[in-house]
């Protein structure tokens, strides 16, 4: 079934890799106009030229989450290419301060590194924790989140029509895995901001829901499932052993994106492999 989104216009954060990428694909084959918004230019230019290319409309405009000026220029930038703004989804986001996309090399030094620390003291992920680290892990995933909700509702309310903004969170929402607290702190708030906003927005016909994944085939996990012992961690805690693919957030979005859920609001979907089963 085609045209789920026919006519409206979607926004993409972290759209130029891995789960953002495959829901602005997604999005983009169900009928929507796609803006991505990304802080790598290469990776977001190339999904939107990928979608361009097949016959679709995106454009793309470089942009820091955590940044008040650059959510308000997405949200312009959406008004003046396309209209307005229907759909939004929030996949910007980092699973520690010094996380850059596709950066393996660097992710796995960085892991390597804690482990060293943590094996000399189991304590210190939370001990010797860098807060310049850690605030950048709650500027860009949670208060990112809060910045992209708030530009993209404001056009949804002055534009008069009802809009669905799907943010991601993480199982790490409500499970505090392994090691640095920030992400899962940061996702945990993603979560309870998506309920409260969808509270205060759901009279004035805006739906606010999240998706919470398990382990997804990004550049996000590909140096811990380079590791064998972390890798088995994850397979052990996913009951249908294996990672999930980024088309399969794609599906669950597009779900909660799409006029099929318009009585679902403030919810957490888990497409987790059935992570939460315990
Ligand atoms: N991969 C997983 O297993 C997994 C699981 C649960 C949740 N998530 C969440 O899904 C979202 C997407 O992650 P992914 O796995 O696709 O990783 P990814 O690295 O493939 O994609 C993340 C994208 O966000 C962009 N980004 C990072 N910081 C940004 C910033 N400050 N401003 C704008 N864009 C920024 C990156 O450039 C990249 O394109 C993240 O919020 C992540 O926490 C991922």
């Amino acid at each position: 079934m085609a045209g789920r989104l026919d006519g409206k216009t979607a926004v993409i954060t972290g759209g130029g890799n891995g789960i953002g990428r495959a829901c602005a694909e997604r999005f983009s084959a169900e009928g929507a106009n796609i803006l991505i918004a990304d802080l790598l230019t290469d990776p977001g230019n190339a999904a939107a030229e990928a979608i361009n290319s097949s016959g679709g409309s995106a454009r793309f405009v470089e942009f820091d989450a955590s940044s008040q000026e650059a959510n308000e220029a997405m949200a312009a930038a959406a008004v003046e290419h396309f209209g307005g703004i229907d759909v939004v989804v929030t996949a910007a986001g980092i699973s520690d301060g010094d996380y850059r996309s596709g950066d393996i090399e660097s992710q796995l030094k960085r892991m390597a590194k804690a482990g060293e620390a943590a094996a000399n003291n189991p304590a210190a992920p939370l001990i010797e924790l860098d807060i310049d680290n850690w605030r950048r892990v709650l500027d860009v995933n949670l208060t990112g989140t809060l910045l992209s909700i708030r530009a993209a509702a404001t056009v949804m309310l002055d534009q008069g029509r009802p809009g669905s903004i799907v943010t991601i969170a993480s199982i790490a929402a409500r499970d505090p895995l392994w090691g640095s607290p920030s992400y899962p702190v940061s996702k945990a708030g993603v979560w309870m901001l998506t309920k409260n906003a969808a509270r205060t927005l759901a009279p004035l016909g805006i739906r606010v829901n999240s998706i919470g994944p398990g382990f997804i085939e990004t550049n996000m996990t590909e140096a811990m499932v380079s590791v064998d012992e972390y890798h088995q961690r994850v397979l052990d805690n996913t009951p249908m052993g294996r990672r999930g693919t980024p088309a399969e957030i794609a599906n669950v979005a597009l779900f909660l994106a799409s006029d099929e859920a318009s009585y679902v609001t403030g919810e957490l979907i888990h497409p987790d492999g059935g992570w939460f089963t315990g």
